[in-house]
């Protein structure tokens, strides 16, 4: 029996490796603190839960989802981005519902690559978005994010030829995994090299709501002329604390949201409607929350970054996204770096070649563990000696 060479030919998942290792190590009698994966620890407000609550003893909200997702959930996600952006959307044709923005992010490249097509994918970066390429049969292009730039692409530095042929340029603004912001006169620059190029672009937009210092993230289709090139995907896994619920979406050019529902038709069919229900009540229901939310988190880089400072390592303070991205001490790879702190002080971070090759010599500290363990963490941390 032989694996298709598409399968074969990907490198495993990070973060099922390393899962791997720590399960060792657990079962070793190790007490491990998790920093890596960017899920967060805190459960979503008793309104969503309870509204999921009300539409799972509804006898008749256990059949299939739908294709579209149901009218409810894509006006109220039509109704976030008019309240949250002041971008008005139409339901019916600027909105996919995803089941965790992830498979979208995966099956927009087999809407739109065709087999040895290039896409421009960020690096360092979130995974997916090279990974959904390569199941496409598309070839990813590595655009560097690069310190100097603030981790924004840049543009000008794209060969022409290589920016002609390419179908897709990804960006992901607040960034992970640098905490980097993008202002709406890059996304402005984002749409004019993507109208010159032909390239759509799919900015993924999942901290928009995880900000801090006062800090507002734009929507890429806040631009003038976005939706003409652009389709944005969006997720309810950061913004609402529900990672494990697999609710997002895609909003944006009709024609690219249309492409994307009908791969999915023929993929998947649809969420679960109490979940649907609940993703509806968090987008339309009181946001107030967010804020205080939001200041544990504060506080959480806080303390991280006052701990990497104590014990000379550099990070910059980011405004938004689950993640401190600091650099590795002088002497060791990224890798070497977060090999020795798991084995040796019990603490999991991701090191920034995970994310690809611009991501080394740095790595990636997750906000997303209670405070009490992170502060833990950081007293290991002080005692480690490297
Ligand atoms: C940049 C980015 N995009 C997308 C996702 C996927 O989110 P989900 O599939 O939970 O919506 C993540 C998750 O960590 C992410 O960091």
């Amino acid at each position: 029996m032989r694996i298709a060479e598409r399968i074969g030919n990907l490198p495993p998942y990070f973060f099922a490796k390393l899962g791997r290792r720590i399960a060792e190590l657990k079962a070793q009698g190790r007490d491990i603190i998790l920093l890596d994966i960017g899920s967060p620890d805190l459960p979503p407000p008793d309104f969503v839960v309870e509204a999921m609550y009300r539409s799972v003893r509804d006898p008749d909200r256990h059949g299939y989802g739908g294709y579209y997702g149901t009218p409810q959930l894509r006006r109220a996600i039509a109704t976030y981005y008019q309240n949250r952006f002041r971008v008005t959307l139409d339901p019916d044709k600027e909105v996919a519902t995803l089941i965790g923005s992830k498979e979208g992010i995966a099956n927009i490249a087999l809407s739109f690559v065709d087999p040895g097509q290039t896409v421009l994918v960020p690096d360092p970066g979130y995974p997916t978005y090279g990974m959904g390429t390569l199941l496409a049969g598309g070839v990813p292009v590595s655009v560097p994010l690069l310190a100097e730039n603030g981790f924004l692409p840049d543009l000008e530095a794209i060969p022409a030829e290589v920016a002609q042929s390419a179908k897709l340029l990804w960006l992901n603004y607040p960034n992970n995994p640098t905490g980097a912001v993008a202002s709406l006169e890059f996304f402005q620059r984002v749409v004019d090299f993507a109208k010159k190029y032909d390239v759509l672009v799919c900015h993924d937009n999942p901290y928009c709501d995880v900000t801090f210092d006062g800090y507002v993230a734009p929507s890429f289709l806040q631009v003038p002329g976005a939706r003409d090139v652009g389709l944005e995907f969006n997720s309810l896994s950061k913004t609402y604390n529900m990672a494990g619920w697999r609710v997002g979406m895609a909003v944006g050019n009709a024609m690219a949201v249309e492409a994307l529902a009908r791969t999915k038709t023929n993929i998947d069919s649809g969420i679960f409607l109490p979940i649907q229900d609940a993703a509806a009540a968090a987008l339309t229901g009181d946001q107030a929350w967010l804020e205080r939310r939001n200041r544990i988190y504060q506080e959480r880089r806080d303390r991280i970054l006052e701990t990497l400072q104590e014990i000379g390592i550099e990070a910059s303070k980011p405004l938004a996204s689950l993640y401190v991205w600091a650099k590795v001490p002088e002497g060791y790879d990224s890798g070497g770096f977060a090999t020795r702190l798991l084995e040796e002080a019990g603490i999991s971070i991701t090191p920034g070649s995970a994310f690809g090759p611009h991501g080394e010599g740095y790595v990636r500290i997750s906000l997303g563990m209670s405070t009490e363990r992170i502060r833990e963490a950081m007293g290991r941390l002080k005692q480690f000696v490297y």
